[in-house]
């Protein structure tokens, strides 16, 4: 296996950080392709925490490249940050294991402001992170995004930043009343950032294309989720970028190849962030009680995950939508001992018995049939799972028809079980 694309298969936040770190060991590169620092990879190794958001989660093994390709919306500011929190976790990054594309199109004031001033005043909230990821994408398509190889130049950057600056000025004084930085002063701001940024920054797609007629070991780690999927997700509460496969293809590139491996990262229950849909949500103190055990607070912004039970008909569509090959079940350990155990494996929908979502659909008006499981207990001590939890494992399985190939029981790196038969690069 030459490549490995770990895709999450809800709403985000499914453990991608873990796996991505687990698989990551015996890879030569990890890349990230899409999104930005709304991510939030939560990686747990001896107890010590690191929450990474636009670099990729394979920065903790020494002999990993790590890539930001060109699909990603790039905040210089919060790259500072982060680069920060790993040199204090003891994580090294020079240009020989972190390389950032030159196409990265730059997250700006302007966008983080805008991304702000909607979500408080605008006429619908999204709930989004707050970190100018949309109107930054907005940008791109409109073809006046800054580059971060602008960033490098006062003089391209000014001119840039004009051609950018000049409707959103009419939004913010006129429409929402705000104040906003001078083209002057974001100028100044970015062209310091920059300087921090040059010594990452190449042409990734060149190195990467080496990579594979080098035959390296490449994983793709994808961010959010199928489900917020700009295309293919609960539109229009999604994220702005395509999260399922073909966000590797526009945003790193593959040079010839197809992707041998796609895990679909998926939670043993089912959890969403910010506004939109949910079918299967739980609204009472259950939900509260497997927010309050798996810990269910946002990485990046904090706020607190919906929560409810599996969801086997949006799995069904996230398969199709992303092409996945197999499953990585995470926080099994969070529904132990829940006494009450359920998953949906139908949607009732304008009359109808129906086992896939699909897009379109409006999911406010599906109604959940559910499967009544037996509770589990298991301890994961000596790598065994109980019959129960079998049980639980093999609806998904036989419904879905697609391998369960790992299942995480805990958030530290080792607590993880391979089930089936493929290895990945390990
Ligand atoms: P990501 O965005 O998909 O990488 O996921 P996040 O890091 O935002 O959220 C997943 C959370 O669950 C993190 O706090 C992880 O440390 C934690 N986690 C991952 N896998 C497991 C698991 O199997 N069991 C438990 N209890 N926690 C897990
Ligand atoms: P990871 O990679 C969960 C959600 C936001 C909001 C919507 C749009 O950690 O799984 P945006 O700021 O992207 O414009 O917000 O998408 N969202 C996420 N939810 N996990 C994430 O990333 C998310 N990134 C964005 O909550 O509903
Ligand atoms: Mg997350």
């Amino acid at each position: 296996m030459q490549t490995l694309a770990i895709i999450g298969s809800q709403w985000g936040d499914e453990g991608k950080g873990k796996i991505t770190d687990l698989l990551g060991a015996k890879c030569d590169v990890v890349v990230r392709y899409q999104g930005g620092n709304n991510a939030g990879h939560t990686i747990v190794v001896d107890k010590k925490k690191i929450v990474l958001h636009v670099i990729p989660s394979g920065i903790l093994h020494p002999h990993t490249t790590s890539i930001i390709a060109h699909g990603v919306v790039f905040d210089p500011d919060a790259f500072k940050a982060e680069l920060l929190d790993a040199k204090n976790a003891g994580i090294n990054l020079t240009f020989n294991n972190l390389k950032v594309s030159e196409n990265c199109s730059v997250i700006t004031s302007y966008h983080k402001l805008l991304d702000q001033l909607r979500e408080t005043k605008g006429p619908e909230k999204i709930g989004t992170t707050g970190k100018g990821i949309g109107p930054c994408y907005e940008d791109k398509v409109a073809r006046k995004a800054i580059k971060l190889k602008d960033l490098f130049d006062k003089d391209t950057l000014m001119s840039r930043l004009k051609k950018n600056l000049i409707e959103k000025e009419a939004l913010f004084k006129h429409l929402y009343n705000s104040s906003f930085p001078t083209v002057e002063e974001e100028a100044t701001r970015l062209f310091e950032l920059g300087k921090m940024v040059k010594p990452f920054v190449c042409d990734t797609f060149s190195y990467l294309s080496n990579c594979i007629s080098n035959h390296k070991k490449i994983l793709y780690e994808g961010a959010q989720g199928v489900l917020l999927d700009i295309d293919y997700g609960s539109y229009p509460f999604v994220t702005s970028s395509n999260t399922t496969i073909g966000g590797i293809h526009t945003g790193a590139g593959l040079m010839g190849k197809s992707i041998d491996e796609v895990v679909g990262i998926t939670k043993a229950y089912t959890t969403r962030v910010g506004e939109g849909p949910f079918p299967t949500e739980l609204h009472d103190d259950l939900g509260k009680k497997i927010q309050k055990i798996g810990n269910e607070f946002g990485s990046t912004t904090g706020r607190a995950r919906r929560c409810g039970w599996l969801d086997l008909p949006l799995l069904k569509y996230s398969i199709k939508a992303s092409n996945l090959t197999s499953l990585a079940l995470t926080k099994v350990d969070v529904l132990r001992r829940l006494t009450d155990l359920k998953i949906c494996h139908a949607y009732r929908f304008r009359g109808e018995t129906i086992d896939c979502a699909w897009p379109g659909i409006d999911m406010n008006e599906v109604e959940p049939i559910y499967t009544d499981m037996a509770p589990f207990h298991d301890t994961f001590k000596n790598g065994s799972l109980s019959k129960e939890l079998g049980a639980y494992i093999k609806l998904i399985e036989d419904t879905l028809k697609i391998p369960i190939s790992i299942v995480a029981y805990g958030p530290e790196r080792s607590e993880i079980i391979f089930t089936g038969a493929r290895k990945f690069f390990i």
